[in-house]
């Protein structure tokens, strides 16, 4: 049984009062809270296993090598992904984007080529494949949305090609909410030649994600979406792709060996982790893998499914407010404008009653440009919301629209 008082006693932030009011923290998409667990498991490192990874020869330094290779394992688990070799640790899921358009797109599209993204996707998605365009003189294309915010299918045909090199799309997307058929598009995508790179930033806290299952060829995410720390993401992909790319950046504990003539690179996963990496983000990003193991996506995910049904249906019975985003396959966002408040004065106004949204383009500015809006409001719901919550938004909303009559 999911017990919600049990998963919100395990995060301490959210005890709080902000403006006198009790916190409702409804901005789970742009960062989730951490529960105890893995702020715990972060200051562990530091007051007890502090030392560099793979380098120290003394117990503190196994110690801390012991603690961030099995974050390596748990994620890898996470994922079923068939290697360890397969899990690089990123900066988040943008820097594991752009691993892949500098290391793999580098190599592999070339002047005339094709890069088909979504127009939902986030501007990691976009960015990083719109400089590498530039660069090697490649085109990029756009599957369009459908005022559900829902991907045009119908149209992937017609945009994939012998040309397409890769399609980078958004698993769960965090302007709309939209959970997109990704299976689908990987078949298509495979049946043109195309690698698939999925942005998975939003989804790994909501969905079951199989890399084999689905046969994509790179998997992104972060793990402060997924109640991990900032700072801290993964790349999956797969082995035989890892193998051929050559390293993303140099610097220590990528290489094996240097000389002014040449460098020998590190086997995989290392030789695209240059540097000292984040450990501590890494065990968090464990610790947090744990914790969603321990209360259970699909247990976590039906509540937050109830939540946004729930509010959807407030939602739609509110005087002016128009849902961004109604696909059929939808998750823990419910992204909305009301006629004559500006987004931003939404936000503003919901922050005084304690209630904490996002206001903006959410990193998605062609979605705002689809819709014809310059921005949205977004409530994005986590394991630890409740209805109580959900009706304390609609109450901070009925006040801010009382205000702007
Ligand atoms: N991309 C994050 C969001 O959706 C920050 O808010």
């Amino acid at each position: 049984m999911f017990d919600v008082e049990k998963v919100r006693a395990e995060f301490p932030i959210l005890h709080q009062e902000v403006y006198g009011k009790p916190l409702v923290y409804l901005d789970n998409a742009a960062t989730t809270q951490k529960p105890q667990s893995v702020i715990d498991a972060v200051r562990h490192y530091y007051e007890r296993d502090n030392a560099n990874v793979h380098r120290g020869v003394h117990a503190l330094s196994e110690r801390a090598t012991a603690s961030y290779e099995a974050a390596r394992d748990k994620i890898r688990e996470l994922l079923n992904a068939t290697s360890r070799r397969e899990i690089i640790f990123t900066r988040g899921a943008t820097e594991a984007i752009n691993l892949v358009a500098s290391s793999w797109g580098m190599t592999n599209i070339g002047a005339g080529d094709e890069v088909l993204v979504s127009e939902m996707e986030h501007h990691s998605d976009i960015v990083p494949w719109q400089m590498l365009c530039e660069r090697v003189g490649a085109t990029l294309k756009v599957l369009p949305i459908n005022d559900a915010g829902e991907l045009c299918m119908d149209q992937l045909d017609s945009l994939l090609g012998e040309r397409t090199r890769l399609v980078g799309i958004v698993h769960l997307s965090n302007a709309l909410g939209t959970i997109n058929p990704v299976k689908t598009i990987i078949e298509k995508a495979h049946a043109v030649g195309a690698k698939v790179l999925l942005d998975g930033a939003q989804a790994l806290a909501h969905l079951h994600v199989d890399v084999q299952a689905l046969d994509c060829d790179f998997y992104v995410t972060s793990a402060h979406k997924m109640y991990g720390p900032t700072g801290i993401g993964m790349l999956y992909a797969k082995e035989a792709l890892l193998d051929a790319m050559p390293p993303y950046q140099g610097g220590g504990d990528m290489i094996t060996m240097v000389t002014f003539e040449k460098t020998q690179y590190n086997d995989l996963p290392y030789k695209f982790e240059a540097g000292t990496p984040n450990i501590a983000g890494a065990i968090g990003f464990g610790a947090a893998v744990d914790w969603l193991k321990k209360t259970g996506i699909d247990a976590a995910s039906a509540h937050e499914n109830d939540l946004l049904a729930y509010a959807t249906e407030k939602a739609k019975a509110f005087d002016g407010l128009r849902i961004i985003g109604a696909a059929r396959d939808k998750a823990s966002v419910l992204s909305f404008t009301i006629k004559g408040v500006h987004p931003h004065d939404l936000g503003t106004i919901l922050d005084r009653e304690g209630v904490a949204i996002r206001a903006g383009h959410h990193c998605a500015m062609p979605v705002m440009q689809h819709f014809h809006v310059p921005a949205t409001a977004r409530a994005s719901f986590a394991a630890y919301n409740t209805r109580g919550e959900v009706d304390a938004l609609f109450a901070a909303l009925t006040k801010a629209q009382e205000l702007f009559a």
